[in-house]
Parts: structure tokens; sequence; C-alpha cells
């Protein structure tokens, strides 16, 4: 049985098994969550992205995918980069964004990690809807059958924590 729980803060500082990365296809780094993940992790991070590019993701990582790294600097094993959807004023597959959420449960399975800190992947530059996107996650994250034990989304701002309350009900 695995436990959702709320966290109003920063993902970098959780101490998990593994932190989820709301990444960019090309897993070479970004703002927000990719930045600060990078930043606070260190180049172990990017030099196996960079190794990820140079074999089994020659193209980039699809939308909706999901592949682990080490997790450098970070109190965790490892750091689980999914890509999301971009809204694009509604025309984004929401399937894509169900898609990360059952993918990085499905790597962190692979791994065995039994704590998972997810952020509010497509929310920021993204531009997903704070509602609509906690609904799918926190939707997807109840139907995906896992051995994790805590999911734990990990959320920047009292907007976005409000939003996923309201989908835990
Ligand atoms: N901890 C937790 N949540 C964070 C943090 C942080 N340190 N920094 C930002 N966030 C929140 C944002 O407020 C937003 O709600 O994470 C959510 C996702 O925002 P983004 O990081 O912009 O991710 P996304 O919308 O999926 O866009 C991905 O942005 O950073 C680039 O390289 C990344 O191109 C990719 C795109």
């Amino acid at each position: 049985m695995t436990t959702i729980r709320l966290v109003q803060g920063d993902i970098t500082r959780q101490s998990v098994d593994a932190v989820v990365n709301a990444a960019n296809s090309s897993l070479l780094g970004g703002g927000g969550v990719d930045g600060a993940i990078h930043r606070r992790g260190g180049p172990e991070i990017l030099d196996e992205c960079r190794a990820l590019r140079a074999s089994r993701y020659g193209k980039g990582l699809p939308t909706g995918q999901a592949v682990a790294t080490a997790a450098g600097k970070l109190d965790a094993r490892w750091v689980i980069h999914t890509v999301g959807p971009v809204w694009q004023g509604g025309r984004g597959d929401p399937s894509l964004l169900a898609s990360c959420h059952r993918e990085a449960l499905r790597v962190a399975d692979e791994l065995g990690a039994r704590t998972v800190a997810f952020p509010a992947i497509s929310t920021g530059v993204y531009g997903w809807p704070l509602e609509d996107a906690a609904r799918i996650a926190v939707e997807t994250v109840r139907e995906t059958p896992t051995d994790v034990e805590e999911v734990r989304f990990v959320l920047f701002d009292d907007r976005a924590y409000e939003a996923f309350a309201r989908q835990l009900g």
C-alpha cells in the first residue's frame, strides 16, 4: 500500500531513495526543478545524463518516459528524470503526464526505491494548470501498482500545495 504525502518545500532537500526530476528531453539541464537538482546534486548527475544521451537516448528522452541516474550530492540514491508534456493551450496530451508518474514508479521499482519524491511535473515552464496536473498525478499514483511505500509530492509554493491537497480530499 503506497502512502501519498504532501510537503511544501524544495525537492532537492528531501531525504528519499529517489527524487523525480521534471526534465526536458535533452537531459542536459534547464531551469526550475531541473536546474535546482543539477545545481545541488553536482556534475555527477549531468555526467550520467550525457552518457545516456551518448547511448540509449541518442535522440533524447521522449515525453512521458523516465530514466534513472545517480543523485550526486543530493540526500537520495537516485534521480529519476522524466519529461512532462507541454500544456500548449490545452493541446498537450494528458496521458503523457500520467505516463511520467507511471514510468517513474516503474523505474523506482526496478531500482528497489521505497520512497520517491515527485515535483508538480509540467506545472512550471511547461504551463500545465495546477488543478489538472494535481488530479492526474494523484490519480495515476493511486491506480499504479508499485512496491514504493511513500510517494511524496514536494510542492514549491502554497498554491501548488493547495491544489494537491484538494486532490487528496
Ligand atoms: N522544488 C520543488 N518544486 C520546484 C522547485 C524545487 N526546487 N523548483 C521549481 N519547482 C516547481 C515549480 O514551481 C513548478 O510547480 O516545480 C514545478 C515544475 O516546474 P518546472 O521545474 O518548470 O518543470 P516543468 O513545468 O515540467 O518544465 C520543464 O523546465 O526547467 C526546465 O529543463 C526543464 O525544460 C524543462 C522544463
